[in-house]
């Protein structure tokens, strides 16, 4: 949540700067500003919401410096008002701060300043370090300490070890015009290497563009920008040394090529993303014949996955959609009895675990404070304890340098690609793809499963591709259809069972975080014990109908909807029969098998989001109140 930006080289940095804030808006968007040097003073322009507001107003000034700090901001302490934008500054205007994150202890480091004369001009957490600079660079002692590179680096470097929380920070100074100091503390900060020109940024995005040099800080690191290098040093004043490397990422991926908005660019790159999926885990080679080994490849030692006796998923939102997949194929198919729980709960109340139990945290992002925690917490409470209890930590995530990646040291990497859109949609599927891998490794070390069943889930997977593609192509016109019926309804029922349950909580957060229609996703048998009161003529429902274990109760459920005067849309392969006499809509499908069918049913329920947004006029990629990296808790 929240982006920062920082610029120091030979072009102009406003329009870096703006450009990079740009790229970094799905982290927030409720405002902006940036703060430059000009003429041996701190020029600050912020605004209130959007980026363009803050464009707008730079259109009148003209500023040819050479660095700068940029924000956009997600509101924690204070309102989205322009006096609570970011950057804040000292007193005397000299010093500006942005900061990403939260300052647990700003309250006492408030009253401190007051104490001392301060006057505070915002309500946030963040202005009290430009204060504090101000402050220490005040008593710093002189000469300065030989071991430090520079007083303004020594003074922002004793504000840090004041501070307490998880933030990433830029800061520069008009009295210290060619250095800038950006601080990582348990929030993701990347600088960047060009030629005669460096960056900070809370993404690769912001600055890819400009260079494929980069290099993550890590926790409890603070890098040195100058016109003639970076230096980075740890919160103890000590250099260390670190080498950029070179970024798997071009400038056009994180352009809308062609597609009115980003969500509808990612919902089109399922099939690359399976496709990925399936070379990446699945063994090109393997058959049942020929059942050497395990068909998966996950790049992780096998030591985690022996005498398995229970393993439990903690997720946020989308991610514990995919864990809620992630938990049906584990049981049904490797045999391993799996818990899913909320990332914000399971931290403060774990359920017991044994020294065989696999904890997995899965977070597309890697940076979602409530999953960090909840591991964070996982790993403390497995520590003194035998080997065994410390080995058996996983995290799934799209983003393997974020904060998971430093903390977990087993990953899974998805390989959905950057995605910008604010509402997961082919995360989710690499996500899906990740479970699949695991469960089919699983499966064949527990020996649940025969290798000629395996091959048959392989050989489905490696089908399906083609029947995203096909979907997309059929289901475009239709949702879009559909959209321009619902545009004006306010509430919405989804429905699924077994599998397809997790799909239908999935298609109803997609509705609901992107049109802000009433969305509600229950396992269908569960209508009758209350939500049915809920129906009349004015509630769509949508019922993911796949042939297997629970179409026929689907089809009931369906039924009994209908007898109260929903309209029901169908998501299912079967287009004749009862199914075409019961659903008003067809949402058709392939006829996979329904171990397979999630990633196939959650594409109608993308496109059908997406379309009814879209036809609302809303602001797909950026909904209000949201922001893509959730790094508060
Ligand atoms: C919904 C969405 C959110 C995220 C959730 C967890 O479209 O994007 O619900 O899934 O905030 O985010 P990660 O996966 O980054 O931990």
């Amino acid at each position: 949540m929240c982006g920062i930006v920082g610029y120091i080289g030979t072009q102009a940095a406003t329009e870096i700067l703006l450009a990079g804030l740009e790229k970094l808006e799905y982290r927030g968007y409720d405002s902006a500003g940036i703060a430059t040097i000009w003429e041996g003073e701190v020029n600050c322009i912020r605004a209130k919401g959007k980026l363009h507001n803050l464009r707008s107003k730079l259109e009148l000034v003209e500023s040819p410096s050479q660095i700068g700090i940029g924000h956009t901001r997600w509101a924690t302490h204070g309102k989205p008002e322009e006096r609570n934008a970011h950057p804040h500054m000292d007193a005397t205007l000299r010093i500006a701060v942005v900061q990403n994150g939260i300052i647990e202890n700003y309250r006492e480091l408030r009253e401190e300043l007051k104490a001392k004369g301060y006057v505070f001009r915002s309500d946030t957490d963040t202005e009290v370090i430009p204060h504090l600079i101000a402050e220490s660079l005040k008593n710093l002692p002189s000469p300065t300490l030989a071991t430090s590179p520079s007083p303004f680096f020594e003074a922002v470097r004793q504000v840090v070890g004041k501070l307490q929380g998880a933030f990433a920070i830029a800061v520069l100074s008009a009295d210290f015009p060619d250095e800038l100091i950006a601080i990582r503390q348990q929030a993701p900060l990347v600088i960047g290497f060009g030629q005669g020109e460096f960056f900070c940024a809370s993404d690769t995005p912001a600055i890819v563009s400009y260079t494929r040099a980069v290099l993550p800080l890590d926790n409890g690191e603070m890098a040195r920008l100058t016109p003639l290098g970076v230096e980075v040093y740890d919160f103890a004043g000590i250099r260390l040394k670190k080498q950029p490397r070179l970024l798997n990422l071009s400038p056009t991926m994180v352009e809308k090529q062609g597609f009115k908005h980003f969500m509808l660019k990612e919902i089109y790159e399922q099939p690359g993303v399976v496709r990925a999926s399936l070379d990446a885990y699945f063994k090109a080679d393997w058959t049942a014949a020929n059942a050497e080994g395990s068909p998966v490849n996950l790049n992780i030692d096998g030591e985690i996955f022996s005498d398995l006796e229970q393993i439990q998923i903690v997720a946020c939102g989308t991610s514990w959609h995919a864990a809620l997949v992630g938990k049906y194929l584990l049981e049904q198919l490797a045999g391993i009895p799996t818990q899913v729980q909320y990332a914000s709960e399971f931290r403060y109340a774990p359920s017991p675990i044994t020294a065989n139990t696999l904890t997995i945290g899965v977070t597309q992002s890697g940076e979602t404070a409530d999953t960090l925690a909840a591991l964070a917490m996982e790993k403390e409470r497995r520590q003194g304890k035998e080997a065994k209890y410390q080995v058996r930590l996983l995290g799934i995530t799209n983003r393997p340098e974020s904060s998971l990646g430093h903390m977990v040291p087993r990953i899974i990497n998805t390989l959905a690609g950057i995605e910008i859109g604010v509402a997961a949609t082919k995360t989710f599927i690499a996500q899906l793809m990740a479970f699949y891998a695991l469960a089919v490794d699983l499966a064949y070390r527990q020996k649940t499963v025969t290798p000629e069943k395996l091959e048959y889930i392989i050989n489905g997977l490696r089908q399906i591709p083609k029947e995203i593609e096909a979907t997309l192509e059929s289901q475009e016109k239709l949702t879009e259809l559909l959209a321009h019926d619902f545009a004006e309804t306010t509430d919405f029922i989804f429905l699924g069972r077994g599998i397809n349950f997790p799909i239908a909580l999935e298609g109803a957060l997609k509705l609901k975080e992107i049109s802000y229609i009433h969305a509600e996703g229950y396992p269908a048998g569960e209508m009758k014990h209350g939500p049915i009161a809920l129906l009349d003529a004015k509630v769509p429902v949508v019922a993911i109908a796949v042939p297997g274990s629970v179409y026929e109760k689907v089809i009931s459920n369906s039924q009994e909807a209908k007898a109260r005067d929903s309209r029901l849309i169908g998501v299912t392969p079967i287009e004749d029969g009862e199914a075409a006499e019961i659903f008003n809509d067809l949402l058709p499908i392939a006829n996979v098998d329904e171990l397979l069918s999630p990633i196939l049913t959650v594409i109608p329920l993308q496109l059908l989001a997406y379309h009814i947004a879209a036809r609302r006029g809303l602001d797909v990629d950026q909904p209000r109140n949201l922001a893509k990296s959730v790094t508060v808790e």
